[in-house]
């Protein structure tokens, strides 16, 4: 079974990929972020969720993604059944499969939010569900949507179009997927170009290159700081995916390839260069820079990505 597209309509639909994404299907998306974001800064108590349940399932560590989804929840005035770890809490302890744990949970709950250390799982658990929408959290080394969805919000909101940005992704493009699903959102826009920056070993996978410059970005490979042109819309920095790789000798050779300095900074970003990153950080960018107005990971990015999740949430349960 495919995923549905879309197409502007997200009633009950499944989140998986941002495959299933059109430009005006992020675009309503966004316009539903502003409207939520003035109600909840001018603390307005939102009481659109009374009644609606979401159960978290989240198979692989996470704080920010997990809670922001319960906030999210909670803020609309929702309840949650939270699982971290289900591996050892859940009855997937005594085998239950992925499957079987949906829909015992879609008896439950309205909609169901998974995290899963395989690419391709949370398609999988999608498929099963007989008749609740399920929302990929981050499968493996495949794809985060709402991370990209946040960033490209944050983007768009800083520079007022996704349209005609130049932008830098640097670390870890094989296996981080906030960066693959990050792409495909790109590719929904015009005349964007991409420096990629990344180790040798890490490049963006052969097949997603392509595609991604199929459907129109200008995507250029880089192996140096000094290749990183001079004032770009943003720069998107990432973790050296640890737990994806099979020999630990490999990753310690390659985790701190780039790292994000003050003094790089100085060198090649400009005054509107937002810095970006979706945490957590592991060393790669020098704390330093926290302070930085540019500097948006630990602050605007953030709060960004609980307005985009209420109202994805709220577009997907039509409660808006
Ligand atoms: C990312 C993830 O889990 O893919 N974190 C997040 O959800 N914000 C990035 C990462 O773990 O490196």
């Amino acid at each position: 079974m495919t995923l549905p597209d879309i197409a502007n309509n997200f009633l009950q639909k499944s989140i998986v990929s941002l495959d299933q994404f059109d430009r005006k299907s992020v675009e309503t998306l966004f316009k539903t972020t502003d409207t939520l974001r003035e109600q909840v800064e001018g603390a307005r108590v939102i009481r659109l969720f009374e009644g609606i349940i979401a159960t978290l399932l989240f198979y692989e560590p996470s704080s920010r993604t997990f809670s922001s989804f319960a906030t999210a929840v909670k803020k609309l005035g929702g309840q949650t059944i939270e699982y971290q770890n289900p591996n050892q809490t859940s009855s997937a302890v005594k085998g239950e499969t992925l499957e079987d744990t949906v829909n015992v949970f879609e008896n439950f709950a309205d909609i169901i939010i998974i995290r899963h250390a395989q690419a391709g799982a949370v398609k999988k658990a999608a498929e099963a569900a007989f008749s609740k929408p399920v929302i990929n959290a981050g499968d493996g080394a495949g794809e985060h949507p709402t991370q990209a969805l946040l960033d490209l919000y944050t983007i768009n909101r800083k520079h007022g179009t996704l349209d005609n940005l130049t932008g830098l992704i640097a670390g870890d493009l094989l296996n981080g997927r906030t960066v693959h699903s990050l792409l495909k959102g790109f590719s929904l826009f015009k005349k964007n170009t991409v420096y990629l920056l990344s180790p040798k070993q890490l490049r963006l996978e052969k097949s997603m290159k392509e595609n991604i410059k199929k459907k129109g970005v200008k995507l250029i490979e880089i192996e140096k700081e000094t290749d990183i042109p001079k004032h770009c819309d943003f720069w998107y920095w990432t973790r050296v995916q640890k737990e994806r790789f099979a020999d630990l000798k490999d990753y310690e050779r390659v985790k701190h390839s780039f790292i994000l300095t003050p003094e790089l900074v100085k060198k090649k970003a400009g005054t509107d260069t937002i810095l970006l990153h979706p945490l957590p950080r592991v060393g790669e960018i020098d704390p330093r820079l926290d302070s930085d107005p540019r500097a948006l990971y630990l602050t605007t990015q953030i709060r960004n990505g609980l307005f985009v999740r209420m109202a994805l949430l709220s577009l997907v349960l039509g409660k808006i």
